[in-house]
């Protein structure tokens, strides 16, 4: 299929970049002139509600690369992914990467865990990110690092990379079609969940024990803390109501709390979704039907249920102030689900092997994502907020992500592919040097294709390191189909 949009490379002015905008209707803010440090809106440190300073307004996202040991610690690859987040120069650090509490929360069977037997390997891993930050930038006093702790719920695949083994909450007749999950499928029981709870809260306990300054309860992209938010469905204390399908955030927050005073909590939220996204004949998204017996869909939090696939945000703000209520700090906005609509949480032109060529031009979901974190933000009082979805806009970064801050439209801009291709990026622009355009991400996805088809995650195409590694070959080969 010929998309009809053109790629961001290929704008080579701020005047394209701007007119391109434009002619698309689009609201993206843009400064001409990036300022760098001390003056410069991103290089403004940003104080927590507790006085804590955090030094510049560049969040790293967190990022897995499904490269650890079988038994959860970190491998090379881990360590070396982590030690370019500590030289990046963002100074918040959103958790890394998923660490699974418990060994059946896997995504994949060599996701990080935080557990007894991996706490001094996590240490590690954040004394190496420590270490490298301070060799490059001179002090650790003003940098915040979180580790995310997750249970991937409906996508856990502890044991094997092609086997889903999923704890599901409620049926999803649309999910359990695509994933090939048997309507059979038990729901976890509130028993179950209860004891869950526990196991989030002693690992927050473990993080806080090796160093972390927060961790971040995930409730974003499909995986269970999200499905929690969709529950509609779901009879009993979890389901149903807001107060039900926020009882398992509440619970963990107040475990944390108790247990471990002083630690930060933030949580990272799918603040709005859609209705899965399948190929069609030439293999452009469209957006799957359901209906329920009252003509809504059901299951997007966030979502409009009368008009599937529209943003709706009297939960959302529901949820931010529940978020400062029960003492949270730190919000990170993502969307949807890389699983079923990739192209709403990380906008793309090349999809993933798994996906479907976008539906729209990429930029559309960029502005989205802007659009909606800045309504976010305006029922915000004291929470750190971040802004997810930045990578498409490729040299025109450092453009839009003075202007979103300058705004006051998000307080941290968060970067998650372009941290993989181009780690200091955040530094480069800081220092007001020309970014190198051959490291700059253009979304070619193989970050994600690798791990779908059972490789080590990484920059394939731009880092260095990863083209370097037989893996490069072997991907290379799969996409052709030759292997
Ligand atoms: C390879 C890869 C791994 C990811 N792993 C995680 C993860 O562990 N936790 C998470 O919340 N998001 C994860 N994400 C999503 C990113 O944090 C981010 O939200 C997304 O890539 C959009 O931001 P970007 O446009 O800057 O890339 C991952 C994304 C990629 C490409
Ligand atoms: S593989 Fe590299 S260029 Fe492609 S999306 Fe991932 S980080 Fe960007």
């Amino acid at each position: 299929m010929i998309k009809d949009y053109p790629r961001i490379a290929t704008l080579k002015t701020a005047d394209d970049f701007v007119a391109e905008v434009k002619k698309q209707g689009l609201d993206i803010p843009f400064d001409p002139e990036v300022t760098p440090a001390p003056e410069g809106a991103l290089a403004q440190p940003f104080f927590l509600p507790n006085g804590r300073k955090i030094g510049n307004r560049f969040c790293v996202h967190p990022m897995e690369g499904w490269d650890c040991t079988h038994d959860g610690k970190p491998s090379d690859y881990t360590v070396r992914r982590w030690r370019n987040f500590g030289l990046s120069g963002a100074k918040l650090i959103w958790g890394g990467e998923a660490a699974a509490v418990r060994p059946d929360g896997r995504a994949n069977p060599n996701q990080l865990m935080i557990l007894d037997e991996t706490m001094s390997s996590v240490e590690a891993l954040r004394k190496g990110l420590i270490a490298e930050h301070l060799a490059h930038f001179g002090t650790i006093a003003d940098l915040l690092v979180g580790l995310q702790l997750t249970h991937s719920g409906r996508f856990s695949r502890p044991n094997e990379k092609t086997k889903l083994e999923p704890k599901i909450l409620y049926h999803h007749p649309l999910l359990e079609k695509i994933y090939n999950v048997s309507p059979d499928t038990p729901v976890m029981t509130d028993d179950e969940i209860d004891d869950l709870i526990g196991y989030y809260v002693r690992a927050a306990k473990r993080a806080q024990v090796i160093g972390f300054d927060f961790v971040d309860v995930k409730h974003c992209h499909g995986y269970l803390g999200h499905e929690f938010l969709s529950s509609y469905t779901r009879p009993g204390k979890y389901g149903g109501s807001f107060e039900n399908r926020t009882r398992f955030l509440r619970e963990i927050v107040k475990g944390i709390q108790s247990e471990c005073p002083g630690l930060l909590i933030g949580v990272r939220v799918s603040i709005f979704d859609f209705p899965p996204f399948r190929p069609d004949k030439d293999n452009v998204g469209y957006m799957m039907e359901y209906r329920d017996e009252n003509g809504r869909y059901p299951f997007a939090f966030g979502g409009d249920p009368d008009h599937p696939g529209q943003v709706k945000l009297d939960e959302p703000i529901a949820f931010l102030e529940l978020l400062e209520e029960i003492g949270v700090q730190l919000v990170n906005f993502s969307a949807a689900s890389p699983y079923y609509n990739h192209h709403v949480t990380r906008p793309a032109y090349f999809p993933p092997s798994d996906g479907y060529e976008p539906p729209e031009d990429p930029l559309v979901g960029v502005a989205r994502h802007i659009r909606v974190d800045a309504e976010l933000k305006k029922h915000v009082k004291n929470l750190a907020c971040v802004g997810s979805g930045y990578s498409y806009l490729q040299d025109w970064i450092p453009n839009v992500a003075q202007a979103v801050v300058r705004q006051g439209m998000i307080d941290f801009v968060g970067l998650g592919r372009s941290t993989l291709s181009y780690p200091e990026l955040p530094a480069d622009v800081l220092n007001g040097c020309t970014l190198k355009r051959t490291h700059i991400c253009r979304t070619f996805s193989d970050c994600t294709t690798a791990p779908r088809k059972g490789l080590i995650s990484g920059c394939y195409p731009l880092d260095a390191f990863y083209k370097g590694l037989p893996e490069c070959q072997q991907l290379k080969k799969m996409k052709k189909g030759l292997l």
